[in-house]
């Protein structure tokens, strides 16, 4: 049957990020907690919670729930008709983001929160750069796509215009950081922030935009040192800090929030999705102060979407913040969080092939090199030989993540259990084993 079904969805469908031929996808059916099976029965472990968006794992009964009672009384209405669960979602959105971010307007997704984000920030200030970091990843539209600096967005370009990148972390590659301890590097990267806005003209930048916590161009954060002083120039130059929580939100890396391990940040628009509602139903939203909020008070807001505010959507996210809160998913996940890591760090320990791991919380990476440090896999290239066996260990052991250039992602849903853990620890063995041979 998997077959069957496989064929067909190739049949009359397009896969992204892909030419189509090398799509050979497998099949799934259902899916419970960290798992979810393929129509013939297989069973797979689901570590990187699909795109690193169902956080609360699958079949989340409370969710489920919510979605079926709001379908009963009502699923739809135009955007510009008030319901209960916009209002409690706006609601509880004020109450967990940080600072005084009170503000919400709801999109379909995290690409669309970042469109409407770069949207208010210039209408806002009235002005049009953007200032954005190589190597992020805001989306696949054309605007976010610019906006990121991950190469997915070469083959899309010129894409939009007002968009300047600057070289982000990398203290273990990056020229910038070599001989000098992380705190130094990062430092120099502000500093070259300040430089490129300086070259740019502050007076025409409208707003920096930045992962809150790094995400799929490879777990590449900044410290504090960093962080500080993106606030102290955003205040300086006046300009608007735009956090992208599309990845790294709602308790990904250990906290509500990626920007939250970095007290002193205080963003004026913040954009989330994904784990709002855990992928239940497409949503996201971009969050604002107060302050920018009240500016559309009397200037239009110039910007719609058919499915803003969508009320099943919106239930599934009051539902889905509900039960964190209820639950303490974000501490008890910080907790797994490391378990997880110390996992990790013995994997390391004792595979050669293991260069480095990096993250926070559920959100983690192992980085594959060579002994000089080099990666296992060039930046943006092919799968070479070593990385190719990797993947094939963790696919014929049924562990589903995402393998890209060097490395492996390890972002499973925040419900994953230490057994589970294990069970992924001992594939993950296997799979390094295969690619120690090569260093
Ligand atoms: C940090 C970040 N921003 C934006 C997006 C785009 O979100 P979506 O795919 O929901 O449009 C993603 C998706 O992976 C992301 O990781």
């Amino acid at each position: 049957m998997s077959e069957d079904l496989a064929r067909r969805n190739k049949e009359f469908t397009l896969a992204s990020w892909k030419a189509q031929n090398s799509w050979n996808p497998i099949t799934a059916v259902r899916a419970e907690g960290v798992y979810f099976y393929g129509a013939d029965g297989e069973k797979y472990l689901d570590f990187a919670s699909q795109l690193i968006n169902v956080n609360l794992g699958h079949g989340n009964k409370t969710i489920i729930k919510a979605i079926q009672d709001q379908a009963e009384k009502l699923t739809y209405v135009a955007p510009s008709v008030a319901t209960e669960p916009r209002a409690k979602l706006g609601e509880l959105l004020r109450e967990v983001t940080p600072h005084n971010l009170s503000k919400s307007f709801f999109t379909t997704a995290g690409t669309d929160a970042i469109e409407n984000a770069i949207k208010i920030a210039r209408l806002y200030s009235g002005k049009r750069k953007i200032v954005t970091r190589y190597r992020s990843y805001h989306g696949a539209t054309q605007g976010s796509m610019t906006a990121g600096g991950d190469p997915r967005r070469l083959a899309n370009e010129p894409g939009v215009n007002e968009i300047v990148r600057f070289h982000g972390a990398d203290p273990l590659r990056s020229p910038l950081y070599k001989d000098r301890s992380p705190e130094e590097g990062d430092a120099i990267v502000a500093d070259l922030l300040e430089q490129t806005i300086n070259y740019e003209g502050p007076k025409y930048i409208a707003a920096i935009l930045l992962e809150g916590y790094s995400g799929t161009s490879g777990i590449y954060q900044p410290g504090p040192t960093f962080w500080n002083r993106v606030q102290e120039i955003c205040e300086k130059y006046d300009i608007l800090l735009i956090i992208d929580e599309i990845m790294s939100g709602f308790g990904r890396t250990g906290k509500w929030f990626g920007i939250d391990h970095y007290p002193n940040v205080k963003p004026d628009i913040m954009c989330i999705a994904k784990g709002i509602n855990s992928g239940y139903i497409p949503l996201g939203a971009v969050v604002m102060t107060d302050k920018i909020a009240s500016y559309f008070d009397e200037n239009v807001l110039w910007g719609g979407l058919t499915y803003s505010s969508h009320a099943l959507a919106c239930a599934s996210g009051v539902a889905t913040i509900e039960y964190m809160k209820e639950n303490n998913i974000v501490e008890k996940g910080a907790e797994m969080g490391k378990f997880f890591r110390q996992e990790l760090d013995k994997l390391k320990k004792k595979h050669k092939s293991v260069g480095e791991i990096r993250g926070a919380g559920l959100h983690q990476i192992i980085d594959l090199a060579q002994a000089d440090g080099e990666p296992l896999s060039p930046y943006n290239s092919a799968l070479t030989e070593p990385m190719q066996k990797v993947s094939k260990v963790l696919m014929d052991n049924n562990l589903i993540t995402f393998v890209k250039w060097n490395t492996i992602y390890c972002c499973p849903p925040l419900i994953i259990t230490e057994e589970q853990i294990m069970e992924a620890m001992t594939i993950l063995d296997k799979a390094l084993t295969e690619a120690d041979k090569y260093i």
